[in-house]
């Protein structure tokens, strides 16, 4: 088995090179106490009392009612479970999914593995998002079955001006909200009446416990679907109601998941910290920095004024010993699996995934490492 070098651990040597991500999840003698709670309840999974608990208290920090959050095993399988309740409850018979063409590739993989054919659409340069108006005079709106905006590194997008897309046309949107858990944090946010948003809890993300997701939605009946779809189409018999799949959060993952919860206040301190200091250095130097509360915590982006100057910067930057990432690669018609996807002209999106570079991002960098990564970017 590939045993790949996971995102973020230093490449050789950690005091010379500054790693582009470094996830820090809850220490060990913070999950004992669940652990023993899983032992008294030798209860491991289906829908077990910790990822209840989770569900539970998570919405109360959300400010969202326990009924409007589903946990379950990836971000990409909360895309899944939610694209395919919203095409059950719909009956909706299209088979094109419209999204964006600047997104990570599990976007693009969750809709062709729920059996739609995926056109690539071309981004807003403003919000680096697709929006509703634009998808409305869309040629081929006519075959469309599913549309999945995303909120690009947790940038916000318009959620009511989808919430209305879906209302007028009748096809079903599902956000790929992946990296917004903490960015939903933030006081006045609230759910669209019925779409869905589907969340990743991965290791590198703002709040993270290793591998876990979250589909959240007003609609109960919309989550009650979902629910079925990732218990294997059962809900209180054993007779499977819908198509469903294994895509259940275990309690081993609830427990990290809590013991997250328990010390969110100081991570999410920790991630502001480091904002700070990206946006008082990128200021200094005039350079354009994409920051909390902008992103979400776990993102540093700078946005150069074209993709020659970005590669310019981007090997500066490995030269002197800082790691970089291109978060969405160039976009998906780029990649050699979603090549062959029919698309529009990809213009805006070559151009900001050429201009865009991920930075160092995590909860213990330094002010002197920031320092020294910013010192790169000046032109
Ligand atoms: C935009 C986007 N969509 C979907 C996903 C998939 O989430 P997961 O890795 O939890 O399956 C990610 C993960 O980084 C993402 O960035």
């Amino acid at each position: 088995m590939l045993n790949p070098r996971p995102v973020g651990a230093p490449s050789s040597d950690v005091t010379e090179r500054i790693p582009v991500a470094w996830p820090a999840l809850p220490r060990t003698d913070l999950l004992v106490p669940y652990l023993r709670q899983i032992d008294e309840a030798r209860i491991y999974t289906n829908h077990g009392p910790l990822v209840d608990r989770f569900e539970t208290r998570l919405a109360e920090r959300l400010g969202f009612r326990k009924r409007e959050v589903i946990a379950c095993s990836t971000g990409t399988m909360a895309l899944v479970g939610a694209i395919r309740a919203a095409r059950n409850l719909s009956g909706h018979r299209g088979r094109l999914c419209l999204l964006p063409a600047y997104t990570f590739v599990a976007t693009a993989g969750a809709a062709l593995s729920c059996g739609y054919d995926c056109h690539l659409v071309d981004i807003d340069r403003r919000t680096w998002a697709i929006e509703p108006a634009a998808l409305r005079q869309h040629p081929r709106l006519s075959e469309v079955g599913l549309v999945l905006p995303v909120a690009p590194y947790g940038r916000m997008i318009d959620l009511q001006g989808w919430q209305d897309f879906h209302d007028e046309t009748g096809i079903p949107v599902v956000i790929d909200a992946a990296a917004c858990l903490d960015r939903l944090m933030e006081p006045g946010i609230s759910l669209p009446k019925t779409i869905p948003l589907a969340v990743s809890l991965h290791a590198t993300k703002s709040f993270g416990c290793g591998e876990g997701g979250l589909v959240l939605s007003r609609d109960t009946t919309l989550l009650e679907e979902t629910y079925k779809v990732f218990n294997n189409g059962f809900l209180g018999s054993r007779d499977a109601q819908t198509v469903g799949l294994n895509g259940k959060m275990s309690e081993y993952t609830a427990a990290v998941a809590l013991a997250e919860l328990d010390g969110f206040d100081e991570k999410s301190a920790q991630w502001s910290r480091v904002a700070a200091a990206y946006a008082t250095a990128g200021n200094a130097i005039g350079a354009r920095l994409w920051t909390a509360p902008e992103t979400s915590g776990c993102y540093a982006l700078i946005e150069a004024s074209s993709p020659p100057q970005a590669a310019m910067i981007g090997a500066r930057l490995i030269t002197a010993g800082v790691d970089i990432r291109n978060w969405y690669g160039a976009g998906l018609s780029e990649h050699p699996a979603y090549a062959q996807l029919s698309r529009d002209p990809l213009s805006v999106c070559a151009d900001v995934a050429g201009s865009v570079i991920g930075l160092p991002c995590f909860t213990d960098l330094t002010k002197a490492d920031i320092g020294r990564i910013v010192a790169m970017l000046a032109v």
